[in-house]
């Protein structure tokens, strides 16, 4: 089976009452970390990359990645995402590179920091539906910035994200605005800003409402039954996975991530893509941290990548049952071949 579009996994999500984790990549070990959990599930999954991960792996080492996952595993259903492109031309290139899915993020401006208003997002979306549709590809917009309700700053730890202090109305999706932007674009999933927001220091404590705004996506629902919904910076950065990296010599202060059951909460409130990187990256380096202290003779890069891709394995396997794709590869196989 050869990729396919975000649109037809979400569509058959929501027939079916779940949501599909997108898990970022950058190398080989991620992508067979994705796959190897999706086999042992029977679960579809969207895997998708960042500029900033095109960049570090290149295009055409990741296209090649990707054809070989779709030949090692024909049976799962896989969609290749553009996380985050910053403008049409980045989407464009995603495109030419076999990618079936992009994300327009015009909440904020071509650089990737400065809050966009809401005539460029959806101009600039709009545009980026219109030529990916030509193409059969899938298009995800963004509206509204991520952030902190607590503190007003978006997140500046992967060089993606608002800078400076944002109002409580950047930081939440406009429900009103949804709907405009929905209609004026044609998009095929929409990103709310929730509360959420990149990488491992979201919380300061366990989230309330005050912070964590799920009932604006069940608002926002409401208003767009039939859209699918995307959240962000949706890493529960498990308090075990922060355990072992500080037991090793790693340094991660307390903090707190998206409980799985709030997404689940949102699943019902027709969250249909979830996104999820930092819980991997925290993984990973956990287990490679544990093979570094406990076997400071070792140098083969396999005695600690093995580890490392296992531990990484087993957070996808884990969301992929959490969130309720586990089980519908075969199913949605059936229903597209
Ligand atoms: O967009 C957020 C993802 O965690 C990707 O991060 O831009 O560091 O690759 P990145
Ligand atoms: P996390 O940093 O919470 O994993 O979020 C990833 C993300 O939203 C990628 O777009
Ligand atoms: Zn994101």
């Amino acid at each position: 089976m050869s990729l396919v579009p975000l649109r037809v996994l979400l569509d058959h999500a929501a027939e079916n009452d779940y949501g599909v984790a997108a898990f970022n990549v950058n190398n080989m070990e991620q992508i067979q970390a994705i796959m190897e959990a999706a086999d042992e599930t029977d679960a579809p999954v969207i895997i998708q990359a960042s500029r900033g991960a095109r960049a570090y792996s290149q295009d055409a080492y990741l296209r090649h990645l990707m054809l070989a996952a779709v030949e090692l595993y024909p049976h799962i259903p896989v969609c290749m995402h553009q996380d985050h492109g910053n403008s049409v031309a980045t989407c464009l290139s995603a495109i030419e590179n076999g990618f079936t899915s992009v994300m327009m993020d015009g909440s904020l401006k071509e650089d990737g920091k400065t809050p966009a208003d809401y005539q460029y997002n959806a101009r600039v979306t709009a545009e980026v539906v219109r030529l990916a549709h030509l193409r059969g590809v899938s298009v995800e917009g963004e509206l509204g910035c991520l952030g902190s309700l607590a503190t007003g700053h978006g997140e500046k730890e992967d060089g993606h994200g608002a800078e400076g202090k944002l109002s409580k109305e950047q930081l939440l999706t406009d429900p009103d605005e949804a709907e405009q932007f929905v209609a004026e674009t044609g998009v095929d999933a929409l990103a709310v800003a929730i509360g959420t927001s990149h990488g491992a220091y979201k919380f300061d404590r366990p989230p309330t409402g005050e912070v964590l705004a799920m009932d604006r996506i069940e608002e926002i629902h409401r208003r767009l039954p039939n859209c699918h919904l995307v959240m962000h910076g949706s890493s529960s950065v498990p308090q075990e996975l922060q355990d072992v990296i500080n037991r090793y010599g790693g340094r991660i202060k307390p903090t707190w991530g998206v409980p799985v059951e709030e997404i689940q909460r949102g699943i019902r409130h027709g969250v249909r893509k979830i996104n999820v990187d930092t819980d991997n990256r925290l993984a990973i380096t956990g287990a490679i941290r544990k093979v570094f202290a406990e076997h400071p003779e070792k140098f083969d890069p396999r005695d600690y990548l093995k580890p490392a891709r296992a531990a990484m394995k087993e957070v996808c396997r884990q969301r992929m049952i959490a969130f309720g794709q586990a089980g519908h590869a075969s199913q949605l196989r059936q229903a597209v071949v």
